[in-house]
């Protein structure tokens, strides 16, 4: 990714730079969001976690891959209790930023060319939302398949996404509408990051309900084993093979 096009690591090498700068985030039916402090979470400790990611780390094993990685706050912690952590993320700054904050082990790339060989892995994890990065049904299988085949036989894959349908904002139950007619599915998020001048290309980040989830894991060799619940949208994933 050229730097002009990564809005993602723009902001997280403004914020590693001690700048105060927003997340703006403009959906394909026009919605613009400006979190304020966007990057500030990505720089979190974890402290000041959420309890369900907390939880979690609880279930990370072995070697661990971390998909969407970000400033690298969760491969920072894990890599600091002794795994094997490598973060991976498709923008360049944002790994610049995870070298600089101390992790060892880093590779530019974006989800859809991860292809390790057969048992590289014992954990994958896809926080901050990152199992949106499976983007749409078939892209998400095609890949949970391929991860399948890289990793360990008792491996897990730790995702946290949001369930769509908890909403009542006019607006996300207006957009979830139009996604299903044009044949999408309903959190199928179609999403651009901007930062100052750079604009993101456009992509697509994949909100699902929890049966949706099941729905996308049948017939890839992977299932959920449990949830873990929050106070509102969100919720984490423990998916492990099917034995
Ligand atoms: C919402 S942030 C989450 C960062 C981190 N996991 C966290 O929780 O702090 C999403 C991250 O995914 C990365 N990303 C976006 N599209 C990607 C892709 N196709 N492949 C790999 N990483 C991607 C972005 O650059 C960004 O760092």
């Amino acid at each position: 990714m050229k730097t002009e096009e990564d809005a993602y690591g723009q902001e997280m090498w403004a914020w590693h730079q001690g700048r105060e700068v927003s997340e703006i985030v403009e959906r394909d039916d026009g919605y613009f969001d400006a979190i304020a402090h966007g990057p500030k979470k990505y720089f979190t400790e974890y402290e000041d976690w959420n309890p369900i990611e907390k939880k979690a780390m609880q279930f990370v094993k072995g070697r661990v891959l971390d998909i969407g990685c970000g400033a690298g706050r969760h491969s920072l912690y894990l890599q600091k209790k002794g795994f094997d952590v490598l973060g991976i993320d498709n923008s360049p700054l944002a790994i610049k930023v995870c070298k600089l904050r101390g992790l060892k082990k880093t590779k530019t790339i974006p989800i859809e060319d991860v292809n390790f060989t057969p048992n590289s892995f014992d954990t994958i994890i896809m926080m901050g939302n990152n199992f949106g990065l499976f983007g749409n049904f078939k892209k998400a299988r095609k890949l949970l398949k391929r991860f399948h085949e890289m990793t360990s036989e008792g491996a897990l894959i730790i995702a946290h996404t949001r369930d769509p349908y908890k909403t009542d904002n006019p607006a996300h139950l207006e957009y979830q509408e139009f996604n299903r007619k044009r044949g999408r599915m309903s959190g199928q998020l179609r999403l651009r990051i901007m930062f100052r001048r750079v604009v993101g290309r456009w992509f697509d980040y994949l909100m699902v309900s929890k049966e949706e989830m099941k729905e996308i894991l049948k017939g890839t060799g992977w299932k959920v084993k449990e949830f873990i619940d929050s106070e509102n949208a969100q919720y984490m994933a423990i998916i492990g093979k099917v034995t």
